[in-house]
């Protein structure tokens, strides 16, 4: 029989929206992702309505899993599904409104919020304190003290407060101590997105080593090559509930394939004169979206009054909200009045995405060019392009960047064919 390293049984946290005091140093503050912040608000303003003060959410909703102990498994859903609620509650930094979690052995994780980090002290003294909360002897720390931070790169600066360090620094000291440290379960949420692409792929290999040697990780990230690559199971969350646990590319392909239809909105998103009801980005050829598919951007919404001259425009935003591109419906066509209180569409169909494999975001303008009125709709609309054999079949990073590009090496066609081609 195998070993059980946590189990979860109907667990369930409710948050209350509205109230929201927090009593710890966010990471994310730290690392000053404004972007995302600004994004969850206007996330929790969208779910809330009119923001009133005594709405509740279930952010994880009678959640029931096992993991076997020495298991790599990889924790996926959209943003706001549960999954650092669900992280927090097994590193016992929040504790479960229903139902309990058991963790068998000690736990070391890298969380969005606070990894025990003291700003005030310098890295070396944190590095000595996580140990000692983790109940490793002087010595032991002592033992693991170089190797931590000759991982992390931060040999100059370990005598300087936390605080002083960039939001990379910041990361990487946290991952290394998370790593290092002889714990039987180690949990990792996002956070890794922040390090460079260079210091990504370490951790990956970190990470990838440390479950080949039989240690249980639950690895959070949208990273979907990343996951496929270091866990070899993966459990889906969907606001809030598990809605799948499997073997890890079938679990994958699952998700992605749930989150590139439309993404279906609680409740209508409002702006003055718009009531925007589903955003869709869809591949014209496939169940899931892939760089250089064809694809469709539908947006469906209810005008609260006559439109005489309708106008749409969408753009497209990495996660972190550089804008990549954005189309004005104007540039194509004249549409035709739209009517108040009935539903219309307009969109784009956009003949080859040239979007590498990663999370986007969409952005969405509304307008009435005839009364000159703008509106942005509140609330920014997430889709995945799957990855995919982009340029042959190798692993994509970040030295990739965003963008897509159709080529062909030089040497493949010769001058004569070029001109010719012409
Ligand atoms: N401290 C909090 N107070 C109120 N709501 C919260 C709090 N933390 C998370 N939430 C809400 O709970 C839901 C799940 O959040 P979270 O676990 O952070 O999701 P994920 O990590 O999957 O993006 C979201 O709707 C989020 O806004
Ligand atoms: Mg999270």
């Amino acid at each position: 029989m195998s070993n059980i390293a946590i189990r979860c049984e109907n667990l369930s946290k409710q948050y209350r929206i509205g109230g929201y005091t927090q009593h710890y140093k966010v990471l994310r503050d730290v690392i000053s992702d404004a972007a995302a912040a600004s994004f969850r608000r206007l996330k929790n303003v969208a779910r809330n309505g009119n923001g009133s003060r005594n709405d509740y959410i279930w952010a994880l909703d009678d959640v029931s899993f096992e993991i076997t102990a020495g298991e790599v498994v990889g924790i996926i859903g959209r943003n706001g599904s549960g999954k650092t609620t669900l992280l927090k509650i097994l590193s016992r930094i929040t504790k479960p409104t229903r139902g309990h979690a058991e963790i068998h052995g000690r736990v070391g994780s890298l969380l969005e919020v606070g990894t025990g980090f003291h700003p005030e002290l310098s890295g070396r003294e944190n590095i000595f304190l996580n140990g000692a909360i983790l109940g490793m002897r002087k010595s032991e720390i002592e033992r693991k003290f170089d190797e931590i931070v000759a991982f992390a790169e931060v040999e100059k600066f370990i005598d300087t407060p936390v605080k002083r360090y960039s939001s990379g620094m910041y990361v990487r000291l946290a991952f290394g101590v998370a790593a290092h440290m002889e714990t039987e379960v180690l949990l990792v949420d996002e956070v890794l997105a922040v390090g460079d692409a260079q210091f990504q792929k370490k951790c990956f290999e970190k990470m990838r080593e440390i479950g080949s040697h039989g240690r249980t990780i639950l690895f959070v990230s949208h990273n979907m090559s990343a996951v496929r690559s270091i866990c070899k199971e993966a459990l889906i969350l969907e606001r809030g509930r598990v809605v799948a646990q499997g073997e890890i590319d079938q679990t994958v392909d699952q998700y992605l394939s749930r989150i590139s239809t439309t993404e279906s909105l609680d409740r209508a998103i409002e702006t003055n004169t718009f009531s925007v009801t589903s955003v869709e980005v869809s591949s014209i050829c496939g169940a899931v979206v892939k760089t250089f598919d064809p694809v469709q951007v539908r947006v469906q919404f209810v005008p609260k009054a006559d439109i005489q001259d309708p106008g749409l425009y969408v753009s497209f935003l990495t996660m972190d909200s550089r804008r990549l591109t954005g189309l004005d419906l104007k540039d194509f066509v004249t549409s035709a009045p739209l009517p108040a209180g009935q539903t219309a569409e307009l969109g784009f169909t956009i003949e080859s995405l040239p979007l590498m494999p990663g999370t986007y975001q969409v952005e969405i303008h509304l307008k009435d060019m005839a009364k000159r009125l703008i509106e942005i709709v509140p609330q920014t609309f997430q889709f995945e392009v799957a990855e995919t054999e982009v340029y042959g079949g190798r692993k994509l990073d970040g030295w990739f960047g965003s963008v897509g590009l159709r080529a062909q090496p030089l040497e493949n066609i010769s001058r004569k064919d070029a001109k010719t081609q012409r």
